[in-house]
């Protein structure tokens, strides 16, 4: 076997025979002309000429060899339900909900909207749509109206999939009022909206004309044979949604035949799951870790997938490893957060289960402290992988390969490049690379490799502006993270470059979370930063400038503003960017060309020193924030 190395070497230098290699992983309709169209950089087209989809890997494929093995296990700890799809059972259902949607008037390239908790209809929907050729767009549930109205007004979808409600540690979560106000506030509203009636929202208000039930759309077509639509590779298969600098969400475009073929040589090269196996993905279909390790890419290598509702702790701290024993789970997915909260729980329930069959646990979304990664390394006794990448790369960028070597693990670093990914860590001025153990921003020389995004929807000119033009004189995608490299070629991700912060794992753009805030009639001006937290890696925490201070004179005042501004905040965004604390001060610290200095914000809430501060206009700005924060305004 070739040492990993070796792997990467010829990915990079070969990548046209690398990948072509790769392509036998999934099945073609008709085989494609050119492994890689380079001609208009950075746009880079996989697979040129060859026909796929993405459905028919995921589902018809499996049909000869296992269509009695369970593709789709769905445990609901918030409902207390269980159900199991053979591949039979789930390219029935996605046939059916195929013929729901043609019979609305969805085709190729239309865009369908699907905002739904982890159900498998959201399943059903998602494969449906690539089915067709239609177009996802899966929002995430935590999101509220404003956030919902914006993706509306980008997508144009013809079509919304919705459920009546959600549940979040028991507690009903209804959807349907937030989608009745984002369809009232979108600009380009869709003509129909399908609800799948969970029973959890009795009170569940219906619009005549516009909105339609599932069961009574299925029950029409329960037979449906809907024939899979033959896509070129680079049409685009589905847009999700993330944030950046601005306050509006950027369209991350993916196309079908390189998404199909990294996900493919995903499972087999890193995570090492087999057909016939089971894949635990403890994310959320709104989320790409959602799109790419609980749909497709399990399905797509025949294993069964878990769509799993609920918390890591509940009923109790052993849920997740309960459901490692009951469907023999070998490969496991789960985020940072997750293992510091059961770290802080009873430590015996990681060995209350039998976890033998479970191979490997892979950690991402957000930085893995070290002493988390040894506990839960030592706690399970097996190898558990921390790996780095974005929305916009689909799959991972910095990651172990044991599908092609075992190299040893470092405690808090994502390991290496992944093929495909000509990684370099470039010094933030001079923008030449840097030596080792120093810090760089990490960029990935182009072309990007198959699967990662293809464009930003709708828009070209952003997609290089906003990742190929930062790094000035080079073409190179900027990932706008810190990383540095130690003596053994090891990388660790240090942080952000941009005003993203990450909340849980939960990709949020301060933009957008003092974009909510102005909303409120109160604000003057509002600087939102992701301060360090323990648990949640990061927690949003907005300082205030008020049109009329009065209102704060008394305690009892500051308190009710504050409460106000987190509602609306909920209201707007969704409470996952609600701000754990709103600090009230008189004026922000600002260049003197007025950019607001977050950086020396968040230095100052997390302790550190904010750096060089010869730019800023009045430095009593500073010394607010941090009275703000020691409690004495
Ligand atoms: O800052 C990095 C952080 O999460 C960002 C990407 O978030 P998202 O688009 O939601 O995609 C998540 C896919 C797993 C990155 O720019 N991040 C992700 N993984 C890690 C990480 N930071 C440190 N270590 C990681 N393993």
């Amino acid at each position: 076997m070739s040492t990993y190395k070796e792997f990467h070497r010829r990915s990079i230098s070969d990548p046209e025979g690398f990948w072509d290699e790769q392509a036998k992983l999934i099945h073609w309709h008709k085989p494609f002309a050119k492994v890689l169209d380079y001609s208009r950089p950075p746009f880079a087209k996989w697979f040129v000429g060859g026909e796929t989809n993405l459905c028919y890997n995921a589902v018809d494929r499996h049909l000869e060899d296992r269509s009695d093995r369970n593709a789709l296990i769905f445990v609901s700890t918030e409902t207390d339900s269980e159900k199991t799809y053979s591949f039979r059972e789930l390219h029935a259902e996605v046939n059916r909900c195929a013929a729901m949607m043609q019979s609305l008037g969805v085709d190729k390239g239309d865009r369908v909207l699907i905002y739904m908790p982890m159900i498998p209809e959201a399943c059903f929907a998602m494969l449906a749509c690539a089915r067709i050729g239609a177009i996802h767009s899966v929002v995430f549930g935590g999101f509220a109206s404003h956030s919902l109205a914006s993706r509306i007004d980008d997508a144009s979808p013809k079509l919304v999939i919705s459920a009546d409600a959600g549940s979040r540690a028991g507690k009903v979560v209804p959807y349907k009022p937030l989608l009745d106000e984002a369809i009232r506030l979108a600009k380009f509203p869709p003509a129909k909206v399908i609800l799948f009636d969970r029973g959890l929202d009795p009170g569940m208000a219906r619009v005549a004309g516009r909105d339609l039930d599932w069961v009574e759309l299925r029950a029409q077509h329960l037979n449906a044979q809907v024939p899979c639509v033959w896509l070129e590779s680079n049409e685009p298969s589905y847009i999700l949604y993330t944030s950046g600098t601005t306050g509006h969400p950027k369209g991350v475009q993916r196309d079908v035949g390189g998404h199909a073929v990294a996900l493919a040589a995903s499972m087999k090269h890193i995570y090492c799951g087999n057909a016939g196996e089971t894949y635990f993905s403890t994310s959320d279909i709104g989320w790409v870790v959602g799109h790419s390790y609980i749909i497709y890419g399990p399905l797509i290598a025949g294993m069964a997938t878990i769509m799993y509702e609920g918390t890591p702790v509940r009923p109790d701290a052993g849920i997740l490893w309960k459901i490692v024993e009951k469907y023999k789970v070998t490969v496991m997915f789960s985020a940072p957060t997750a293992i510091r909260v059961l770290k802080k729980q009873d430590q015996a329930f990681l060995k209350k289960y039998d976890l033998s069959s479970l191979r490997y646990l892979f950690l991402a979304g957000e930085p893995l402290d070290e002493p988390s990664h040894r506990w839960i390394t030592e706690g399970l006794g097996r190898p558990v992988i921390d790996h780095y990448w974005q929305t916009e790369t689909g799959w991972p960028l910095l990651t172990s390969v044991p599908g092609v070597e075992q190299t040893p693990i470092k405690f808090g670093s994502p390991s290496f490049p992944a093929y495909g990914y000509n990684v370099k860590l470039l010094h933030e001025t001079t923008t030449e690379e840097v030596g080792t153990g120093e810090k760089g921003v990490v960029v990935i020389v182009p072309p990007l490799p198959p699967g990662c995004m293809s464009t930003v929807w709708g828009d070209d000119e952003r997609f290089v502006k906003t990742y190929f033009e930062t790094i000035p004189g080079k073409l190179v995608y900027s990932t706008f993270d810190w990383g540095i490299r130690d003596k053994d070629g090891y990388y660790f991700i240090l942080g952000r470059t941009d005003d993203v912060i990450n909340v849980a794992g939960h990709r949020l753009g301060t933009r957008e979370i003092e974009e909510a805030i102005s909303s409120h009639p109160a604000i003057a001006e509002v600087a939102v930063i992701g301060a360090a937290d323990q648990l949640k890696g990061q927690v949003p925490v907005a300082f205030a400038v008020l049109k009329d201070p009065s209102q704060i004179e008394s305690s009892a005042g500051r308190m009710k503003l504050e409460g106000d501004i987190m509602k609306t905040v909920d209201q707007q965004l969704g409470a996952i960017g609600r701000p754990a604390r709103v600090h009230f001060v008189t004026l922000l610290p600002k260049t003197r060309s007025g950019k607001v200095l977050r950086r020396s914000i968040q230095s100052i809430c997390d302790g550190r020193d904010p750096g060089d501060l010869t730019t800023i206009e009045d430095p009593g700005a500073l010394q607010q924030v941090r009275d703000a924060i020691a409690g004495k305004a």
